[in-house]
């Protein structure tokens, strides 16, 4: 998707993210299923991950990083006319988790709602929010990544809990009527819904609602297969990351970071290879915080920018892909 509305663009103005201080490490995990810390490193890379309590479901998550962001951009909350929330991990089924976030924050003139993409959640509101920018509707947002995976996570399934973590991550987007000031170049996004059932929760929704046997099978939990899911990120996310360069005219050359999803670094590395990046220019974080889905590439930019590591005019690549299956990326200009 490229911008064709020539008048206006969008500028990212505050970022935040918002980490539950509890952390689980794999020394944690060796001691609650037959795992190991040395497996969890060499096959994922992940060393800790933070866990929210029972009193804070995602939407406390997403308020913690949206009002890092407002304050970064020097925003009031009531100011805010926009906010998406990307998550899997909704506080309810229904009402959105953005309405969760909008009462926390005190954003009452926002329209809220939330957008199920999995892991890909942030590069898919990335595009949308931009869009709904350059469109005109509004003339600001705020988007947040925010997941409590904690609460989808069978925690007897070595295959699956050791992956995952809680938190959030921000931008606020703002509109710009300046072409020099747009930050938004171009967004790729994908789908193939023939995959649906290697990445998800096979019940407590409307296929199959939540009852007794939902609960006697653990169907309420994610579900994986791993291997499969491990080849078609590799070869959506390379996919995505080089038409995205193709269609604007950018080489891979010109880009200061590439802000990969983070599920694994075999993963990125792999995506990495393909692209013939340099691997410095690779951002990785996931050591710390492990998979936590829409969340990843906005916890990993609020650290870059906090940590003065952009400069302006420097060209940022994200590339994501999730359950869906989904996958995207989007080409920001700082
Ligand atoms: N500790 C120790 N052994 C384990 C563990 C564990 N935590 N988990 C699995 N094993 C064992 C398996 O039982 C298997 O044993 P076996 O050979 O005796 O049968 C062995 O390790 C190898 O298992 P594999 O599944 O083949 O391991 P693999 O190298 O594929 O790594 C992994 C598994 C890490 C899950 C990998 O496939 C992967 O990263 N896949 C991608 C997952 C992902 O990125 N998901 C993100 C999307 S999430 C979203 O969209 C919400």
């Amino acid at each position: 998707m490229l911008n064709n509305n020539k008048n206006t663009g969008i500028k990212i103005t505050g970022t935040g993210r918002y980490l539950p201080d509890k952390i689980l490490s794999n020394l944690d995990l060796e001691a609650m299923v037959d795992t190991t810390d040395e497996w969890i490193r060499t096959r994922t890379g992940i060393e800790q991950r933070h866990i929210a309590t029972d009193d804070q479901p995602t939407s406390f998550l997403g308020a913690g990083a949206a009002m890092q962001a407002l304050e970064a951009a020097k925003l009031n909350p009531a100011e805010i006319e926009l906010i998406i929330v990307a998550t899997i991990s909704p506080d309810k089924i229904f009402p959105n988790t953005a309405c969760f976030v909008q009462k926390k924050i005190g954003a009452k003139n926002a329209v809220c709602f939330s957008v199920e993409a999995a892991c890909s959640g942030f590069v898919y509101i990335m595009a949308i929010g931009s869009a709904m920018i350059e469109s005109g509707l509004f003339k600001n947002a705020i988007l947040i990544g925010a997941e409590k995976l904690s609460s989808i996570i069978n925690w007897n399934d070595r295959s699956t809990c050791v992956l995952f973590g809680d938190g959030a991550g921000a931008v606020v987007l703002e509109r710009t009527l300046s072409t020099e000031e747009n930050m938004h170049i171009y967004s790729k996004l994908g789908s193939d819904g023939n995959h649906s059932d290697i990445l998800h929760v096979p019940g407590g929704g409307s296929c199959q609602p939540f009852s007794q046997t939902v609960l006697d099978k653990k169907l309420h939990f994610l579900a994986m297969s791993g291997q499969e899911v491990f080849k078609l990120a590799v070869t959506t996310m390379a996919a995505a990351a080089k038409e995205t360069l193709e269609k604007s005219g950018i080489s891979i050359d010109d880009i200061k970071w590439l802000i990969p999803h983070q599920a694994n670094t075999r993963i990125i590395t792999a995506v990495a290879k393909r692209l013939n990046i340099d691997e410095k220019k690779v951002y990785v974080n996931l050591a710390n915080y492990g998979n936590t889905s829409g969340a990843t590439i906005p916890i990993a930019l609020d650290e870059l920018v906090r940590g003065g590591l952009i400069n302006k005019g420097d060209y940022l690549l994200f590339v994501a892909f999730g359950g869906g299956l989904t996958w995207g990326a989007n080409l920001i200009r700082w």
